[in-house]
């Protein structure tokens, strides 16, 4: 399959680095390949192209739409260019991958899903939280009824990249080009997981709004009315009774990318936080009970690789989110060494001297008794 990728900003570039990957992580005879990048400004465009090896690459999205031999049409671009993208995309007869949240109208993405049904071209949203280990086993928990009746949740996305006032804002801040502020950026994540975990739509939402910082440096750098929500808190009453809490936030102080919710059923409760996503943390009411505490409490669940066939098949499905890119920061450093002229390290004289200690362990272990090194 080819694709064409539209925006090569921070997404862009995610979305090929998935693509580039998948032969890694996946048991699979599928074979994918990014023919364009396609991004407003020519010279990145270029400069991306052969950075990453893609054979093409243009300003301007209808070269890419209109080549024959592409199958699929990935947009990564701000939202209020999606949908004409995605339009465009369908009527030519592609599949398309779009970035959350799609367009900044409910009737965009209702459009569009009749266009693709009527042009029988398939169509998926990046809500990519859901392909976490933890949160796929969170739905297979709450599928085999592990929660019970489910009471309540809470669920927040707290950034801290609306807190500095002396940084021009992004279009992701301007409601002319994102449609919504945070609700729509961090916001529509957080609500697809709700729908998608818990399985019951909405019935009621009070939400509240909140601009902390309304002037600050616009998108040229010149004061600028801040017209975009920097948080949103929302009260929520499912149709299945529970009721729940959901906060998205950019001016979090101390936040990195703090994904965590709770779920909270009669027969249990689960939780989960991105910032430590090895994990899926589990509690059954009905556990063991007794002096000591017994069974009781939260379990930490190990999801960490174990992704099901045809994933899971590298890294080992022990290794944790992260561990390959202690690899490939090792990696770079030998490779920047040599071309900075300068011994890489860990040397050989230090795996010398690692040797010189597992030596002296083994002897000792034979002696039985400590030995000196
Ligand atoms: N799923 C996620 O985890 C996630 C994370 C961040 C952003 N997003 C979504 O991804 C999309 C892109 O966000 P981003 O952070 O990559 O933004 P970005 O600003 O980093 O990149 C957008 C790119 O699109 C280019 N562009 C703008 N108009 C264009 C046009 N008409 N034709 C071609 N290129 C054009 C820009 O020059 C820029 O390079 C948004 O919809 C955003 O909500 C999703």
């Amino acid at each position: 399959m080819k694709i064409g990728i539209i925006g090569f900003g921070a997404m862009g570039k995610t979305h090929l680095y998935s693509v580039k990957n998948i032969p890694f992580f996946f048991n699979t005879n599928i074979k994918a390949e990014v023919k364009w990048i396609c991004t407003r400004n020519i010279d990145k465009a270029r400069e991306a192209a052969q950075r990453y090896d893609v054979p093409f690459y243009t300003n301007n999205e209808d070269d890419v739409i209109n080549d024959d031999e592409v199958d699929i049409i990935d947009i990564c671009t701000p939202n209020n260019c999606h949908f004409e993208t995605a339009k465009k995309a369908i009527l030519a007869g592609k599949h398309v991958y779009c970035e959350k949240p799609v367009g900044t109208e409910e009737y965009e993405a209702e459009m569009l899903d009749t266009l693709a049904h009527d042009n029988k071209v398939y169509a998926q949203v990046v809500f990519n939280n859901r392909f976490l280990a933890p949160v796929m086993r969170a739905k297979e928990l709450i599928e085999e009824g592990y929660l019970g009746r489910i009471l309540s949740f809470s669920f927040k996305y707290q950034h801290s990249s609306a807190l500095d006032i002396n940084k021009n804002a992004g279009w992701k801040q301007n409601k002319d080009i994102c449609g919504g502020g945070v609700l729509f950026d961090l916001g529509s994540h957080v609500i697809d997981l709700v729908l998608y975990l818990i399985d019951s739509k909405f019935k009621t939402v009070f939400g509240k709004e909140q601009i902390a910082f309304p002037k600050r440096k616009g998108i040229d750098g010149k004061e600028w009315e801040t017209n975009a929500d920097e948080a949103f808190y929302i009260l929520a009453t499912l149709e299945n009774g529970a009721h729940g809490m959901i906060e998205v936030s950019k001016i979090v102080t101390g936040s990195n990318d703090d994904l965590t919710f709770e779920i909270h059923g009669e027969e249990g409760s689960l939780r989960f936080n991105l910032m430590d996503p090895n994990f899926l943390e589990v509690y059954k009411a009905n556990s063991f009970d007794d002096t000591l505490g017994a069974y009781k409490g939260y379990t930490r669940i190990e999801c960490v690789n174990r992704y099901p066939s045809p994933g899971g098949v590298f890294p080992s499905v022990k290794a944790p989110v992260g561990w390959l890119r202690g690899h490939i920061g090792s990696y770079f450093n030998f490779l920047d060494s040599i071309n900075k002229n300068i011994a890489p390290e860990p040397s050989l004289k230090q795996a010398a001297n690692v040797h010189s200690v597992m030596r002296m362990a083994y002897l000792s272990s034979e002696l039985g008794k400590e030995v000196m090194i």
